[in-house]
């Protein structure tokens, strides 16, 4: 995978992150199916420290576990140094806690606990069997585009994920 061509998009998809923030409802509720998986209250530590070298992927797509192995190891995190300090820290994950895939508070987490195995925690949104089933028909030539880079740049595909929209009219796959 080229990280430069991933960053790019990725600087792409704060800059409009930011701009769209704002102008949210706070009390946006949680989508049926693939809609809005945002959780009601958002976390501000999580927008400022989780959205600034990618989309803050919405706690509902992984359980408790895998967001405590990830908050672990965040001076290792997928080759980044993304370490925090200890009170910003435990902040982020109590909110992760709080709003993951197995507390039961999302329709788009139980499904992605349908699909999990007992006692697993990927580390990864895109290695969970949900993400993979619903995923399959898009071909290997294509998660490889330019424009792509990586399947975790949701935003490349799903235009409104910054605002935690996923669902299937706002899905448009770049050309290239
Ligand atoms: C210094 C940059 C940086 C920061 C800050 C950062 N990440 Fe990441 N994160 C990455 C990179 C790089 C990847 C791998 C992306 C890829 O494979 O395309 C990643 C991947 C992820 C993934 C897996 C995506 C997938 O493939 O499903 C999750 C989940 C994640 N980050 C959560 C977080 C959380 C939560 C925070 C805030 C505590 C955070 N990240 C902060 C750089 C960062
Ligand atoms: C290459 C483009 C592409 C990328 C990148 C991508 N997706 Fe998707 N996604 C799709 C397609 C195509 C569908 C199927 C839409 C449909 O149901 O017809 C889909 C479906 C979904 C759905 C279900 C929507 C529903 O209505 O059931 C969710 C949720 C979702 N993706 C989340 C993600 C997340 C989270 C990421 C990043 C970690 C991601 N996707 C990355 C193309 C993409």
């Amino acid at each position: 995978m080229n990280y430069l061509l991933r960053g790019t998009g990725v600087v792409t998809a704060v800059g409009v992150f930011s701009l769209l923030t704002f102008s949210l409802p706070s009390g946006e509720a949680h989508g049926d199916g693939g809609g809005n998986v945002l959780p009601r209250t958002i976390n501000q530590a999580w927008q400022q420290e989780c959205a600034s070298c990618h989309l803050a992927y919405s706690p509902a797509f992984l359980p408790q576990a895998s967001w405590r192995r990830l908050m672990n190891g965040l001076d290792r995190h997928f080759g980044e140094n993304a370490s925090l300090d200890p009170a910003t820290q435990a902040d982020i994950l109590r909110f992760l806690e709080a709003n993951a895939a197995d507390r039961g508070g999302s329709r788009i987490g139980s499904k992605v606990m349908k699909r999990m195995p007992a006692g697993e925690a990927p580390l990864r949104i895109t290695d969970t069997r949900w993400f993979v089933h619903k995923h399959d028909e898009v071909s290997q030539s294509v998660w490889s585009r330019k424009s792509i880079g990586s399947t975790a740049h949701c935003a490349a595909c799903h235009r409104q994920a910054e605002q935690g929209v996923f669902d299937e009219d706002t899905v448009r796959i770049p050309k290239q």
